[in-house]
């Protein structure tokens, strides 16, 4: 059979923090991503220092109004182009158009009582716009910017208060776009709370007596937060759909040792199911007692808590998928790389990105089945792309086969999986347009299908061009995943 189902949802990705700029205009407040600094003298093995904040960090970048040393201030000035940017992925033939909204646009500090009505225009444009070319709209209500002044009053999700502001925010885009947003992710990569704390929860170390009690308790939170909002979007349009997300970490045992097949199983409880569990299975896994009792954490529960996470569950289960991992009893004899939110191991059978990161088709079939084994609801990738350092050549094409070539091998293994059985519906590629890297705030870690004219210092005339994976990506869709082969050159210059 192999084959994509009749209505698969294609389309790409992208995170408001990285692409709309329009720093501080019309009302918007600061998030915690417009401190993300760019730094060149990064090392690309090694992103450690990029996912630690501190609050003397924060507080330079608060008094300083410079725009270009914080690219996600800047982004691809997505606010103001947006029109020519959707028009550009409707030729692609999307059907699906993933976009987030900025929490900090929409109330500036959390703690407004009333939503910024110019960020809900802009919102409401951009839906116009991608409605207008026949596509559907997939929204993350939090991708990676909350307000940073609930990071400065509460240290972000630490503090349950954040739960009420939150969900105040999700209502309002409800009452404005719930008939006309089928489905919604509530966060990005829950997990990322683990991982990349600040930008995913506003948890600041050196604010925290016990970091990792806050880590797991700013969680807990979310995990309410999700609940108490997919319950309202319910009530507010029965047929949309709320999906949890994850970044999914499938990880191998680095040896057959069964100390390093424990390990693995660890690594894939703690790091991807614990969150899964929870969301999806509504309540709380039996082996995270075990891990809480042995790092002396303690989640503080309230009476609604339990019923909350029990009744209202997700309805569709979506995931990143960029690498596999490898787990070993002994990491500290192994050679290390780096990899999507966090470090990992090297894996001696797989080739890796310039970034490190380790690239495994065949991981993708491998997760797609142990998730929708474990779960049985329906599952969608909304993000998987290739991050690369792109070149526009003499005659101003950009031939970005080595992306066609990994977005090629994983949608293969993707209708293996289909084949498997899996419930797949839809798939949204990472990302659309190249944008500003999360992880580094780098330009030069392109994704797109479409080059923006700009370089890590934020110069260049942010023109947007077709890349020739645009075109191969246009074949996809228009066959419905059939024709996946590439001849080249697709773009008769
Ligand atoms: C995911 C995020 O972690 O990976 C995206 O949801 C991000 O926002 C993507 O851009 C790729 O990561 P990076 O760090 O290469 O931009």
């Amino acid at each position: 059979m192999n084959e994509f189902p009749k209505g698969f949802l294609w389309g790409g990705a992208m995170a408001a923090c990285q692409a709309e700029g329009a720093y501080l205009q019309d009302g918007s407040g600061m998030a915690v991503s417009d401190v993300s600094f760019f730094d060149n003298k990064l090392d690309r093995q090694d992103l450690s220092k990029h996912r630690d904040i501190t609050t003397q960090h924060i507080q330079t970048a608060m008094t300083d109004a410079e725009i270009r040393r914080y690219p996600k201030r800047h982004g691809i000035d997505f606010y103001h182009r947006y029109a020519e940017d959707i028009a550009l992925c409707a030729e692609m033939g999307f059907k699906v158009f993933r976009f987030s909204i900025k929490w900090s646009r929409v109330f500036p500090t959390g703690e407004e009582s009333e939503p910024n009505q110019e960020a809900l225009a802009f919102y409401d444009r951009i839906i116009t716009e991608i409605e207008k070319y026949g596509m559907t709209p997939l929204v993350t209500v939090s991708h990676f910017e909350m307000p940073l002044a609930l990071v400065n009053r509460y240290n972000g999700w630490a503090d349950r208060r954040v739960i009420e502001m939150f969900c105040r925010y999700a209502n309002s885009l409800f009452t404005h776009f719930g008939q006309r947003v089928p489905y919604w992710i509530s966060f990005n990569e829950i997990n990322g709370g683990r991982f990349a704390t600040f930008k995913s929860t506003g948890v600041v170390e050196d604010k925290s007596e016990n970091y990792l009690q806050d880590c797991y308790q700013a969680v807990h939170h979310q995990f309410v937060a999700a609940a108490k909002i997919t319950k309202r979007l319910h009530e507010v349009n029965p047929d949309a759909q709320m999906g949890c997300m994850i970044a999914r970490f499938t990880t191998y045992a680095a040896t057959s040792k069964p100390d390093d097949v424990l390990q693995m199983l660890h690594d894939d409880q703690y790091d991807n199911f614990f969150y899964t569990d929870v969301m999806v299975r509504g309540k709380y896994p039996g082996y995270m007692n075990r891990f809480f009792r042995d790092h002396h954490v303690k989640i503080e529960w309230q009476e609604e808590d339990k019923a909350l996470l029990q009744q209202y569950t997700a309805d569709y289960l979506s995931f990143s998928y960029y690498v596999s991992n490898v787990s070993s009893a002994s990491p500290d004899k192994l050679a290390a790389t780096d990899s999507n939110l966090k470090k990992t191991l090297k894996n001696p059978y797989l080739e890796s990105s310039a970034w490190g990161w380790q690239i495994d088709p065949k991981g993708l079939r491998y997760t797609l089945n142990n998730l929708y084994d474990r779960y049985q609801i329906p599952l969608f990738i909304v993000e998987n792309g290739l991050g690369a350092e792109d070149t526009v050549d003499g005659a101003g094409r950009i031939v970005d086969t080595y992306r066609i070539d990994y977005l090629k091998k994983h949608l293969e293994q993707i209708k293996e999986a289909l084949t498997d059985g899996v419930d797949l519906i839809g798939y949204t590629a990472w990302s659309s347009l190249d944008v500003v890297s999360s992880g580094t705030s780098e330009m030069s870690k392109r994704y797109g299908f479409i080059y923006v004219d700009l370089d890590d210092e934020g110069r260049g005339s942010l023109k947007r061009i077709r890349k020739e994976s645009f075109y191969w990506y246009q074949q996809v869709i228009a066959s419905n995943g059939e024709n996946l082969t590439y001849q080249e050159p697709m773009l008769k210059s």
